[in-house]
């Protein structure tokens, strides 16, 4: 499969587990884990396309609203899925980043993440980053504060304070903007993902629930994006 236009950067809202279950009446479990081998499938192939950032919503702020056994099942595949696939990913260079607060994670989990990170950190392919515990609002907040605290302590002046100062102090830091969102199941919403780097995506919203998500569909996407044509607010001459 050859494109004439890869996005640097895609972003996915692996949205339908819950739904896909239900089709199959299957238990809520079950629908994240056939997720988790759609996920799989796609860092695989993102890693041999030469994309280079692959950005998956895995968890959000407010998916601790959850029931405890969905949430628990949720944190005990993550678990699974870090011990299981971090050699693979490490042998095909990819690099890890967690987005989100991971603090706010269970020990073990946050643990393993760390690890991850620190394992990967100087591998030079495809950039995975996992979004857990992750809120685009809290994200830019948290930036603010930062910045607001570099002001105060005479390393900044507000004057100094432009896009890239910005970018810099978000998770994804020196990684660029999304160019290409995906949400699969047909919902149309970014819910809080990547809100400041997806100032100028473009944004793909397949009718497939994410564990049916294929490869044929995720090159549909990616040949939607080659097709479309990307102004960033100019006019083309
Ligand atoms: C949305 O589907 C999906 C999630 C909230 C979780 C996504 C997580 C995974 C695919 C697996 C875990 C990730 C890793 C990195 C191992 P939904 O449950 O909201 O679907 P619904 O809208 O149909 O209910």
């Amino acid at each position: 499969m050859t494109f004439e236009r890869l996005p640097r950067h895609v972003a996915i809202i692996m949205d339908g587990n819950g739904r896909w279950a239900q089709k199959h009446s299957l238990q809520i479990a079950m629908g994240h884990q056939a997720g988790v081998e759609s996920l799989r499938a796609i860092i695989r192939e993102s890693s041999d396309l030469g994309i280079h950032t692959l950005s998956l919503y895995a968890f959000s702020t407010e998916n601790w609203r959850r029931s405890a056994a969905e949430v628990n099942a949720l944190m005990a595949l993550l678990l699974r899925y870090f011990s299981s696939e971090i050699d693979e990913l490490d042998r095909k260079n990819v690099r890890i980043r967690i987005l989100g607060d991971k603090q706010g994670l269970p020990d073990a989990q946050c643990r393993a993440v760390i690890e991850a990170e620190e394992r990967t950190k100087n591998n030079t392919g495809l950039n995975l980053c996992i979004a857990l515990n992750y809120g685009g609002r809290q994200e830019i907040l948290r930036a603010a504060a930062s910045i607001a605290r570099r002001v105060r302590d005479g390393e900044l002046t507000p004057e100094q304070i432009n896009e890239d100062v910005f970018s810099a102090e978000l998770y994804t830091a020196g990684l660029p903007d999304v160019d290409l969102l995906i949400r699969t199941s047909g919902e149309e919403r970014l819910s809080g993902f990547l809100l400041w780097q997806c100032a100028y995506a473009e944004f793909v919203f397949p009718a497939t629930l994410w564990p049916d998500f294929t490869l044929d569909d995720y090159h549909a996407a990616l040949r939607e994006y080659e097709h479309r044509d990307r102004r960033y607010g100019g006019r083309k001459t």
